[in-house]
């Protein structure tokens, strides 16, 4: 068992979720999620606006399948928009569907939605829809198209590694989309399993995008891909108000800075109390951000947590194999 399963499966657990929720910020989570309350991650995008970065803001929520805390994850949402405009900061907004209510009612969903990108349009202020896993897909993207009747501060991201992803990204090109490899575990019949295969393909939508699109967000850690970009955008001349780069926050922090000294760049801030999901996905890619965890290692309760997410996994696969 790969180390990358066992933490896309600890993603996957509603249980360690609402655990890690009480913990507050452990496990290293504090180095790459900016606070758990709005006053917190305005500070933290202050501190980015003054070295030329601008910010997406995500307030992590996952696991809603009740209405009001659906409702709860709008208001929120709501209240970071009015912040970002009383504090006049440089900043927009990331949302999940499926934190609005998306695995409720698709109804309810696309009304939470519009709330938030009506009131947001009233500012300036631009949504994107963060993309989940492959059954959510076709359902936001419906939504999306719905709203961009109304508006055009909304767009949304493209995945590489799904086979449909050339067929999006060609209907979406209107768009300010943003590209990136995927970070979901999704099976063979749908997506590109073999990470050559996806960075080729996640080359080619860059590229199409930055030719073709109206704005690229390029979403990326990777530096063999931000260098071949760099060429790219310089062969075709293709001017930086086309285009920008994104990374996570607390990830690659000298790059990010580097890059923000020569092109538009802006960092996903994701902030509050529920941050498990999220923290685990980011184990699950590149496993090497383990570091981030043992270096709190000796702390009593994050221990307790890992023993508690281990002693689940255990049990899962013990569950599945009957
Ligand atoms: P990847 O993890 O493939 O790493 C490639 C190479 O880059 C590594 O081998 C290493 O050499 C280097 N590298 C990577 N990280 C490093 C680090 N921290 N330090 C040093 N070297 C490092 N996904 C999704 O499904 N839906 C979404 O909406 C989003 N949104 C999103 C926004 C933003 C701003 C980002 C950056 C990413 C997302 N993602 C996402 C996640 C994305 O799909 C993907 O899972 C991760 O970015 C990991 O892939 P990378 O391209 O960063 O490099």
């Amino acid at each position: 068992m790969a180390l990358r399963d066992f933490f896309y499966q600890l993603s996957e657990s509603e249980l360690l979720n609402g655990a890690a929720q009480k913990y507050g910020l452990k496990l290293g989570a504090r180095s790459v999620v900016a606070g758990t309350t709005i006053p917190e991650v305005i500070e933290s995008i202050k501190k980015l606006n003054s070295q030329g970065i601008s910010c997406t803001v995500d307030s992590l929520g996952e696991f809603v399948f009740e209405e009001e805390e659906a409702i709860r994850a709008k208001e929120e949402i709501l209240a970071v928009i009015e912040a970002i405009h009383n504090e006049g900061v440089d900043a927009h907004i990331s949302l999940k569907p499926s934190q609005l209510g998306l695995d409720i009612d698709i109804d309810f969903c696309y009304d939470n939605l519009r709330e938030i990108v009506e009131r947001a349009s009233q500012y300036g202020i631009f949504v994107n829809f963060d993309m989940e896993n492959y059954a959510r897909l076709q359902p936001s993207f419906d939504m999306l198209q719905e709203l961009a009747k109304s508006f055009d501060n909304v767009g949304t991201v493209i995945q590489a590694y799904f086979f449909r992803a050339k067929e999006d990204i060609e209907k979406f090109k209107d768009f300010r989309l943003r590209i990136v490899k995927g970070a979901y575990k999704e099976p063979a019949d749908v997506a590109y399993q073999d990470k050559l295969e996806i960075d080729i393909n996640f080359l080619e939508l860059i590229e199409y995008h930055l030719l073709h699109g109206k704005f690229t967000s390029i979403a990326t850690h990777d530096h063999n891909i931000i260098a071949h970009v760099k060429r790219f955008v310089k062969e075709h001349e293709i001017p930086n108000e086309k285009f920008e780069f994104q990374m996570l926050y607390g990830f690659r922090t000298d790059m990010q800075a580097e890059l923000a000294r020569d092109f538009n760049f802006c960092t996903y801030v994701p902030f509050g109390k529920d941050w498990y999901g999220y923290f685990m996905r980011r184990l699950a890619e590149r496993p090497q951000n383990i570091n981030l965890v043992t270096k709190q290692m000796f702390n009593k309760k994050t221990n307790t947590l890992l023993a508690v997410a281990a002693g689940a996994f255990v049990l899962g696969r013990l569950t599945k194999k009957k």
